[in-house]
């Protein structure tokens, strides 16, 4: 068995904006070593089947176990929604999804249970949030909308134009004829929408950001586990490490715009190979 506490946290996503999930874990998690993998040459995760998202995670999966992770986390929330349940099942290593930490503080923070879900088309149909949230209280109401347009104007670096402000009022005006009080941000590129989605909801609705969630879930599951690397330890092949399947200029850039550390080069991996 590849488990040891020095060994780094897998971090894996469809793209580029898993870089929020690494940015709370760099965090919340200081002393922990991360390997991330974003799959650029075949994202969007979000408009894809089950069937293909699963093959895609699980051949990231193989590919992080390669690293000898400790843990992996899946950043994509449509990868947590469409192939956890599978993965956990195939494979030895504890793994986490950002769907349900999401999904149980958007629980403890709603007042009136009406709850509102952004994320791309895949988590939304695939009913996840809604379901982790009626199983847990089936009195509250929970409202999907899918938002395909925003990854891209994140991507494009416009998280403050009027053209995106305009694009989020008609995606989010039907969630708040609803009354939602609690908003779950549940696709890795909205949190970078904040401030600009605050604007648009209004200070009533508390913004739920699995990103921030995940990391904590994270840090209770190394606790319990006693996985938590000691600080220690020497650091052997760098503290963190970063892949992609293509473009990884694209990763660099994005990791510069939002990370708080200045990371090595991101090296291209055959993906397809795994
Ligand atoms: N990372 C995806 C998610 O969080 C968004 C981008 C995609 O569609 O692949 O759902």
């Amino acid at each position: 068995m590849n488990i040891y506490n020095n060994a780094p946290i897998g971090v894996f996503d469809s793209g580029v904006g898993g870089l929020t999930v690494v940015r709370e874990i760099m965090r919340n998690l200081p002393e922990e070593r991360i390997v991330y993998f974003g799959d650029t040459a075949r994202v969007p995760y979000g408009s894809k089947s089950r069937e293909t998202v699963t093959r895609y995670s699980r051949q990231i999966v193989r590919f992080l176990q390669t690293q000898n992770v400790k843990a992996i986390v899946i950043a994509c929330n449509t990868a947590s929604a469409l192939a956890l349940e599978t993965i956990e099942q195939e494979i030895d290593l504890p793994i986490l999804g950002v769907v349900k930490p999401g999904a149980e503080m958007a629980l403890q923070t709603t007042r009136n249970k009406k709850i509102g879900v952004i994320a791309t088309e895949g988590t939304i149909h695939s009913g996840l949030y809604q379901r982790l949230i009626a199983q847990k209280d089936p009195e509250v109401s929970v409202f999907g909308q899918a938002c395909p347009l925003f990854v891209s104007l994140v991507e494009e670096g416009w998280t403050k134009d009027p053209v995106t402000e305009e694009v989020a009022r008609r995606y989010l005006k039907g969630l708040l004829e609803k009354d939602i009080d609690t908003l779950i941000m549940g696709c890795t590129h909205y949190p970078l929408l904040r401030s600009l989605l605050r604007q648009v909801v209004g200070e009533k609705v508390t913004l739920v950001n699995p990103a921030y969630e995940t990391a904590q879930a994270l840090k209770r599951m190394l606790a319990e586990l006693g996985l938590e690397r000691d600080p220690a330890a020497e650091l052997q092949g760098g503290k963190y490490c970063f892949y992609a399947s293509d473009a990884v200029d694209h990763l660099n850039e994005f990791a510069r715009r939002i990370l708080p550390f200045e990371i090595s080069e991101t090296r291209q991996i055959p993906i397809e190979e795994y």
